[in-house]
């Protein structure tokens, strides 16, 4: 039996992607190990996103050559989407070169790799197929990432994304149905659907569900107690997906909605397709909901152009939109973008500056919020140990951290948890009691 070892960065549509080319590997009679060093074939999944990422991609390929003499190796994802067949000219010991837009083509690539084949490719994007498997192997027992939606059709100015994943193209909503109803008879209670615009499902079948109506009926599966989404762009966000929130208790109470930046004039030059307005708009939408639906965000500092009072009204707009997390990057250029022609650079020092400060705005805030959320009582689902003291981790329905003093055999379990304090992102909580019926 052949082994196999796989490694894994980027986003949570990564993750999940690797979960189904370990299936559909193990499908194959291949067999996974836990470190490179037992391995025949060693798999890396990666993201190139910024360029540290895709940097560190070559420096691992060289670390995996070093002690890697007999093995076959393959490089999957963003990179290797992005880079194609260059990598055979920067790191030779590399057979296969494979984008996420060909994974269902992986059973003849294999096939191609045992007969010998050093330079086997899957870099077409012209595609209208999404990666189904006869087999997913999942990490996390409790919680399932479903994938809705493939591909990205908006050209944000920096982003790789619709490069590296090709066009949009959703699952039918039958599909996804039956993938949480078996999700469900499986055990799982939590799912989360991905894309990378969720909010830009169309269901492809003659039922012709919109997102709001597909996120609606994920949470009315039987068994199915969250459900999450992520991530939702702005200019496709729709009230009818607040509505769904405040109407079906299964449906979590937090959106991920990346801003990028708090200025219009940005947000135009970045081809985002919303104004600050537009934004706050749908901001405004979320805390009308009946329920408290917590917010979270992506912002981008020192795009091309950006001057101080530009980054100064995305301090604002942080406050404003009192998001209860964000992450924060460093504009970094894309070979392919069209942010690339650009010229007005941000100096680095410049960008790691205003990174500094927001980085501490964003803290301030969500240690102002998560202070006043002490004593709150929430429903905790316990996931794992966590690093320290013994303790269990779990997390809200709202997406918050929960440290716990309970065993180990609670993972899994549902409880009603009063938060007791705060770190200023991570909470500590107490169990009320196990919490059998929903809600
Ligand atoms: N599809 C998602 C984004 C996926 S990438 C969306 O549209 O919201 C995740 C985040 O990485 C983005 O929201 C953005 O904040 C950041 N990002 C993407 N490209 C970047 C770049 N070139 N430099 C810095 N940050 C970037
Ligand atoms: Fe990238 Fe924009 Fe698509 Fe998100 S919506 S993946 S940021 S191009
Ligand atoms: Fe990275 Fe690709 Fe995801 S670039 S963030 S792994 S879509």
């Amino acid at each position: 039996m052949k082994t196999f070892y796989i490694e894994t960065f980027g986003c949570q549509m990564n993750a999940h992607d690797s979960e189904k080319v370990i299936g559909t590997l193990l499908a194959q009679g291949y067999q996974q190990v836990p470190t490179p060093d037992q391995a025949e074939l060693v798999f890396y999944n990666t993201c190139s996103i910024r360029d540290k990422a895709e940097q560190k991609v070559f420096h691992r390929l060289d670390q995996f050559k070093r002690d890697g003499k007999g093995k076959t190796f393959a490089v999957l994802g963003c990179v290797a989407q992005q880079e194609g067949e260059k990598i055979f000219e920067k790191a030779p010991h590399v057979s296969m070169v494979c984008g996420s837009a060909s994974y269902n083509q992986l059973p003849q690539m294999l096939v191609q790799l045992e007969a010998g084949n050093r330079r086997v490719t899957g870099l077409s994007l012209d595609t209208d197929e999404t990666f189904e498997t006869p087999m997913t192997r999942r990490d996390n027992p409790h919680r399932a990432y479903i994938t809705i939606i493939e591909g990205c059709d908006k050209k944000c100015a920096y982003c790789v994304v619709p490069f590296t994943r090709g066009p949009e193209r959703s699952r039918t909503s039958a599909s996804v149905i039956a993938e949480a109803q078996q999700l469900s008879a499986m055990g799982y209670s939590e799912i989360q659907l991905l894309g990378q615009n969720v909010n830009s499902y169309q269901d492809p079948s003659p039922a012709g569900w919109d997102f709001a109506k597909l996120l609606d009926e994920v949470g009315r599966v039987e068994g199915i107690r969250r459900v999450r989404f992520t991530t939702s762009h702005p200019r496709d966000f729709v009230k009818p997906i607040i509505d769904a929130i405040d109407t079906n208790p299964y449906l979590c109470n937090h959106v991920h909605l990346p801003v990028q930046s708090g200025s219009t004039r940005m947000l135009e030059a970045m081809q985002r397709l919303y104004t600050r307005e537009e934004y706050m708009q749908r901001i405004a939408w979320i805390k009308a909901a009946r329920r408290s639906i917590a917010i979270t965000t992506d912002i981008i500092v020192g795009f091309p152009g950006e001057t101080e009072a530009q980054f100064n009204e995305t301090l604002s707009l942080v406050r404003e939109a009192d998001f209860d997390d964000a992450y924060t990057f460093r504009y970094s250029v894309r070979d392919g973008t069209p942010a690339v022609r650009l010229k007005d650079h941000v100096p680095e020092e410049v960008a790691a500056e205003r990174l500094t400060r927001l980085i501490e705005e964003v803290r301030d805030n969500v240690r102002r919020k998560n202070l006043a959320r002490v004593g709150e009582a929430h429903e905790v689902l316990v996931e794992r140990p966590a690093k320290r003291g013994g303790l269990m981790l779990g997390r809200t329905r709202n997406n918050h951290l929960v440290l716990l003093d309970l065993a180990e055999a609670s993972i899994g379990e549902y409880h009603q948890v009063q938060l007791t304090g705060t770190t200023g992102s991570t909470f500590t909580g107490r169990a009320l009691m196990p919490q059998l019926a929903v809600l």
